[in-house]
């Protein structure tokens, strides 16, 4: 790559920011692309986000990724969200037209693809574990695919609020609960997609697992957005029970593919964005 003074910067702002793998993915598609851009990875704490997204925009720096813990908090620092980024309530990709700041969220198309992508059928009952942000941009993307959705979450009063939320969008039954480790087979009666959103069995975590596994089936597809490990216990042991899994790592591609997409309006094969992931990661 040759950087000179017509080279495009992209980045990523969070905090913690080091562990990241966008560069590697977002640097291998502009190199297939041919692209003059970089992409770089900024840490930015809480009380520095104002100054350091008016920064970005008076340094022209063309678009840039949002992650932990500013996909909230970013909103209001922005010109314009894109309607189903408010719905969400969360941003976490960002154009910078000439000085002004759209915002995007990619999260829930991304998980969207790659259900597709495994060809999974979406018509039936879906189980989400978790209420936070990712929950927020999932829930809202399959709500107008899929037939039911049951939130589950921790914190119960989460998965009641995003369900109501829901509900103002959707005719279909939308409900939630508490996350019960004892998930119970009825429960899963007629569920037809588990998708995880919580960070049980995230690395360092990964002799966890956000359910008991013990009642799932071969007829449930389970999809777990955790990406460290590549392989999570509540994948490993759906797949020994016979059940269809989806990796975490196809959404994160494919969030990342759609952010490229909204920054420099080309589509970028797949495969170079998967085989950036796998090797970021083998290294890490
Ligand atoms: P993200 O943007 O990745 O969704 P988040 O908004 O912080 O992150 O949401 C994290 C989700 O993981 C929440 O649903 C959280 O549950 P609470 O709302 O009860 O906090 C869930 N979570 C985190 N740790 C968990 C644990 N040990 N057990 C169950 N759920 C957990």
């Amino acid at each position: 790559m040759h950087v000179n003074g017509e080279t495009k910067i992209y980045a990523i702002i969070g905090d913690p920011v080091e562990h990241t793998i966008s560069p590697f993915l977002h640097n291998s598609a502009f190199k297939a692309t041919e692209l003059n851009s970089i992409y770089v990875a900024f840490r930015v704490i809480p009380e520095r986000l104002a100054q350091a997204v008016d920064g970005l925009r008076s340094l022209s720096v063309k678009g840039f990724n949002v992650t932990i813990p500013h996909k909230v908090t970013v909103s209001p620092l922005l010109d314009e969200i894109d309607p189903s980024a408010r719905k969400i309530g969360a941003v976490n990709t960002v154009k910078n037209t000439n000085g002004r700041l759209m915002g995007y969220n990619t999260d829930g198309e991304g998980a969207l693809m790659a259900l597709e992508e495994a060809n999974i059928n979406l018509k039936g009952k879906t189980i989400i574990l978790g209420a936070g942000g990712a929950a927020r941009a999932i829930a809202f993307t399959l709500v107008k695919h899929v037939n039911e959705i049951v939130i589950c979450n921790r914190t119960e009063a989460k998965a009641l609020e995003l369900a109501s939320e829901l509900r103002k969008h959707t005719d279909i039954p939308v409900t939630g609960k508490k996350l019960d480790f004892q998930l119970s087979s009825e429960e899963l009666d007629d569920g037809d997609l588990i998708i995880n959103t919580t960070s049980v069995g995230m690395h360092p975590d990964i002799d966890n697992s956000p359910i008991n596994t013990d009642v799932i089936s071969r007829n449930i597809t389970v999809f777990d957005i955790v990406y460290t490990p590549f392989k999570t216990k509540l994948l490993k042991e759906a797949e020994a029970r016979g059940a269809k899994t989806v990796p975490g790592i196809n959404m994160l591609v494919y969030q990342a593919m759609k952010s490229f997409e909204i920054w420099t309006k080309k589509t970028v094969n797949v495969e170079v964005f998967f085989k950036a992931a796998t090797n970021a990661l083998e290294r890490q």
